[in-house]
């Protein structure tokens, strides 16, 4: 198949373009290649995708137009991420995931591609009760502006897949960590602190979890959502699973294996948040049942193959 996905030179866009290559697809990826963490990350997963199966073009998906038509599917994964970002920042909430997100609807409307697999996330869930999250749950408030911009994608996306009678496909992600990461996220930044002798910011006395899942894991997931959305017809219709780890790791316990695996003591500053979720907890039983998704990489052996990639990355 001929595939655009946008947002490829982040981490989850990288690992799925490598993945989809592989199986002998071709790749069209598109990035704006922004300062939210450092480009030179994001220019080293590019230069791993180099193959006569990928092109990539460095532009905004707001000015995707005019450049190539021709996809059987479209995955968009270009967003502003993370939900700790600066106040003058938040534009880009709005420029990429809502904005972004409408030109890329558009574009495939335009082009007749009638298939859209996009990222949404846990953030759309808030943690008001125990329950692991279901997609089933309709009374949903996002406690962040990330959250909340991504709720919006699975609403408008519901709306434009019926009135243009187009297949979506949204994945609420969970805590996505592994090799080629993204720096802001705590399993990388605590790593980074550590290492460098630097201070930690553990946040409510490391009481918060989150149901981290490793890369390998997310991506047969969204390589399953291809094959059920390439088979189903869904017809005007939007389908939202999750896909995580059904296994989530409070932040003490990440620091705690961070500091054994490395063998150093973290210097640690701790600091109380209220605007975050406390827990993130995917319930698992739509995405098993329908896509067959199956994590399989336990936390220990997946923030080992993380620490054993930082390795090579710091000497770089
Ligand atoms: N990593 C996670 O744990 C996680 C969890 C939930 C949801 N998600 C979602 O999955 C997707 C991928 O996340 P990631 O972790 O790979 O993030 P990432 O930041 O590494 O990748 C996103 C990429 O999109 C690009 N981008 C951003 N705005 C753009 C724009 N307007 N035009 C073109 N390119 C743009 C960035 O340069 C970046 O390379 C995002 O939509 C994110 O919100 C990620």
């Amino acid at each position: 198949m001929r595939i655009l996905i946008t947002g490829v030179a982040g981490f989850i866009g990288f690992h799925l373009a490598k993945k989809l290559i592989e199986q002998g697809h071709e790749i069209v990826g598109i990035d704006n290649i922004n300062d939210y963490y450092t480009p030179t990350l994001k220019r080293l997963r590019l230069s791993e995708l180099d193959s006569k199966k990928f092109k990539f073009y460095e532009s905004d998906i707001n000015k995707i137009d005019n450049f190539d038509q021709n996809f059987d599917l479209v995955i968009n994964l270009a967003a502003q991420a993370g939900v700790r970002i600066k106040k003058e920042q938040e534009i880009n909430y709005i420029n990429s995931n809502i904005y972004g997100f409408k030109n890329i609807c558009n574009f495939c409307s335009r082009n007749k591609i009638k298939r859209i697999i996009y990222a949404s996330s846990s953030s759309v869930y808030d943690d008001s009760n125990s329950e692991p999250f279901s997609e089933s749950k309709t009374l949903i408030k996002p406690k962040s502006v990330y959250g909340m911009s991504k709720l919006f994608n699975e609403v408008y996306a519901s709306a434009f897949a019926s009135e243009n009678n187009m297949s979506f496909l949204g994945l609420r992600l969970f805590s996505v960590y592994g090799p080629y990461g993204r720096p802001d996220m705590a399993y990388f930044s605590f790593t980074d602190s550590i290492k460098r002798d630097e201070v930690v910011r553990l946040h409510n006395d490391g009481s918060m979890a989150r149901d981290m899942t490793y890369i390998d894991d997310v991506i047969e997931g969204i390589s399953a959502s291809i094959d059920y959305l390439i088979k189903e017809d869904l017809n005007g219709r939007n389908e939202i699973f999750n896909l995580g780890n059904n296994s989530p790791i409070m932040t003490s316990f990440l620091l705690n294996s961070l500091k054994e695996n490395l063998n150093i003591e973290p210097k640690v500053k701790r600091i109380n948040t209220s605007n975050e979720s406390v827990f993130t907890h995917a319930n698992l039983s739509k995405s098993k049942r329908i896509l067959g998704y199956n994590p399989k990489t336990s936390f220990e052996d997946g923030i080992k193959e993380f620490l054993n990639w930082h390795k090579t990355y710091e000497n770089l």
